[in-house]
């Protein structure tokens, strides 16, 4: 018997792919650098409780994370995309897993690898670097 947690969300916003994860309020709060995104946590109150995330996106730089903030504090970023359809993910609060907002629900762990729907590979992890309320995202 499959026991994976389920983030409970109404069957049309899984139809459409609608994400329960939304974009820093504040805009200034991310930028791009070299190779990385920057992200001032002052200006992110979206991420002050833990089992919180943000998407920061930017398509014409082909930008796409998840930004997460694990329930013991630690924050943890992906290329938002599913390995199944590139859909994007969200976490589960009380599961430190991550799960795709479609229909399927591909659940991962927090190093990425799938633990439902018999995928190959893994998400494309980034390492976060965390120097007081500054968090540097390595996009390689
Ligand atoms: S896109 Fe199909 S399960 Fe994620």
């Amino acid at each position: 018997m499959d026991t994976t947690k389920v983030l409970k969300r109404p069957v049309f916003l899984r139809l459409f792919g609608l994400c329960a994860t939304g974009q820093p309020k504040d805009k200034t709060s991310w930028r791009i650098g070299e190779g990385t995104v920057e992200v001032d946590l002052t200006r992110l109150p979206e991420l002050q409780q833990p089992e919180r995330a943000v998407r920061l996106e930017d398509n014409a730089a082909g930008i796409r994370v998840l930004l997460v903030k694990g329930p013991d504090g630690s924050f943890h970023a992906y290329r938002n995309e599913c390995l199944h359809g590139k859909r994007r993910m969200d976490p589960v609060p009380g599961a430190e897993t991550l799960q795709c907002c479609s229909v399927g629900h591909t659940t991962y762990d927090y190093d990425g690898n799938p633990l439902t729907n018999d995928l190959d590979g893994q998400l494309n992890v980034y390492t976060v670097e965390q120097r007081d309320d500054a968090l540097t995202i390595k996009l390689d």
